[in-house]
């Protein structure tokens, strides 16, 4: 990759390693992947400006919502209690990033625009990565 190029200037285009074979979570994964794409394929979207603002609240509840039906989930398929926990705390953990983001942006607190997509994709893509994937472990093969 050459030096002036940063990952997060490009969008992600979600693939089959990404699929957890829950019909419905997949499907809000990849809504989260698009407000993530809006927010990378718009170099308007600085921090500070109104059109991030304007994803990021879009992108905040959705992934609340998405927290809540994705737990309802891990409960119904009987994934053991000590990994229930930390999947839901690290829910948790990003719900608190996402309301300290809002608070610093609107006290003015600088925050880069690569620093900023690193954390949404974080919520996101990393989040799915390490911690949703394990859900395929425990669904009942047909
Ligand atoms: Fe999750
Ligand atoms: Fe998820």
């Amino acid at each position: 990759m050459p030096a002036d190029t940063h990952p997060t200037s490009f969008r992600i285009d979600a693939d089959p390693s990404m699929l957890i074979g829950v019909q419905s979570i997949d499907r809000e994964h990849a809504a989260l992947i698009t407000q993530l794409n809006r927010l990378i394929e718009n170099p308007k979207a600085e921090p500070a400006s109104e059109s991030f603002a304007d994803i990021l609240s879009h992108i905040g509840p959705a992934i609340s919502a998405h927290f809540d039906s994705e737990e309802g989930v891990l409960k119904s398929i009987g994934i053991p209690a000590h990994e229930l926990a930390e999947h839901i705390e690290a829910h948790t953990e990003i719900l608190e990033q996402y309301a300290q983001m809002n608070c610093d942006l609107m006290e003015g607190k600088p925050l880069s625009r690569s620093d900023a997509l690193l954390t949404v994709k974080g919520w996101i893509i990393d989040h799915l990565r390490d911690y949703d994937s394990r859900i395929r472990e425990y669904l009942p093969t047909a």
